[in-house]
């Protein structure tokens, strides 16, 4: 069994930190999204990963490598332009050389293990295995109609959902999705759509079997989904104090990496401070993370994301419920007349008071 990680795509939604970087290696809770789906299948015995790269692939390579930090070994492949999912498996073929594989959208997290789903595929060997989980916002996604315990019908982004569960980005397949792939035409939005491709699988009499998911699940491709995945895994981490603590309050579940330092400052958690950050005479709330070698000093950060080697200086009011990127500047400034000095790239988006 191999895995397929699709980590191309634009990351319109979390722009302007994806003008800079993909949107899968945006961390939470200090940890690039697609680790999390990296992690998850060599966790469930999957060693021989294809990852589907577009234009932030240079960037993607070179946090992942070759994959021996995860104990997997790791195969690029080039996607020319974001023509759609199932184009990314069309494109992955002499990759999967005819085995059954996980396909894993790399933005999105699951809590539930792998392990048992892809044992469940094994044992059964459908044609394909989806996920669903039921949302409050069917339109935003591929929705499914079941019956009898069978797919029967799955449309991308309906107007008008026939149910409540969402297609999660984790998808199970064998040979016969090539065959499906190879028939679809471009959706209204100008791609290969893997919803299309599922449902030419059941129009075709092929087996597709569901599995609606226990626990959360976030597609982290807006900034709320992105704040609540953080918020979320913060939940779930233990107490790890490995900087430097001095005249501070460190209260429950937070992690300090080495070389960070927390002096004459409350940080209450669930929270993580980064390699070499320094937080100085301030407040770091729950549900924060502060990246490596980032800098908060006199500031109040709370429910965030802040990016490594930012600074905030001698802010008034607290920071809450946003997303920082890498070596930002955010300080108060003392020219006259007192005015807001902003430099910020296209796209960014500031709420004031
Ligand atoms: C894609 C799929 C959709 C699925 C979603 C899950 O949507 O097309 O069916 O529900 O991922 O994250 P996209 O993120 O490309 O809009």
């Amino acid at each position: 069994m191999k895995g397929l990680i699709l980590s191309g795509g634009r990351g319109t939604r979390l722009r302007p930190i994806t003008f800079t970087s993909a949107k899968q290696l945006i961390p939470v809770a200090n940890k690039p999204i697609l680790f999390y789906g990296i992690e998850a299948l060599v966790e469930s015995g999957i060693r021989e990963i294809g990852i589907v790269v577009g234009d932030t692939g240079q960037e993607i390579k070179d946090a992942v490598g070759d994959g021996s930090q995860f104990g997997a070994a790791v195969t690029y492949i080039e996607q020319p332009a974001p023509l759609g999912l199932a184009h990314a498996v069309l494109i992955s073929e002499a990759f999967i050389s005819g085995e059954p594989f996980v396909m894993y959208l790399g933005d999105n997290l699951i809590r539930e293990r792998l392990a048992p789903l892809v044992e469940t595929f094994r044992a059964a060997a459908p044609n394909a295995q989806i996920l669903l989980a039921r949302v409050p916002n069917p339109q935003q996604f591929g929705v499914a109609e079941l019956a009898g315990g069978r797919v029967v019908r799955l449309v991308e982004k309906p107007k008008k959902p026939a149910s409540d569960l969402a297609l999660v980005g984790v998808y199970m397949f064998d040979r016969d999705v090539f065959d499906a792939v190879s028939a679809i035409s471009p959706s209204a939005r100008g791609e290969l759509e893997i919803t299309d491709a599922i449902q030419w699988l059941i129009d075709h009499g092929r087996t597709v079997i569901p599995h609606v998911i226990d626990g959360w699940w976030k597609d982290t491709g807006k900034l709320e989904d992105l704040l609540e995945a953080n918020r979320i895994i913060l939940d779930t981490i233990g107490r790890r104090i490995e900087g430097e603590v001095e005249g501070s309050e460190v209260l429950g579940k937070v992690v300090i990496e080495v070389g960070a330092k927390v002096v004459q400052s409350t940080v209450r958690g669930p929270a993580v401070i980064g390699k070499g950050a320094m937080i100085e005479n301030a407040y770091i709330g729950p549900f924060t993370a502060v990246g490596d070698h980032a800098i908060i000093r006199s500031s109040e950060v709370e429910h965030s994301i802040i990016l490594e080697g930012s600074t905030i200086t001698d802010i008034g009011g607290r920071i809450e419920s946003s997303l920082i990127g890498r070596n930002v500047s955010i300080y108060r400034s003392t020219t006259k007349p007192k005015s807001y000095n902003l430099m910020l790239g296209d796209r960014s988006q500031v709420g004031l008071p």
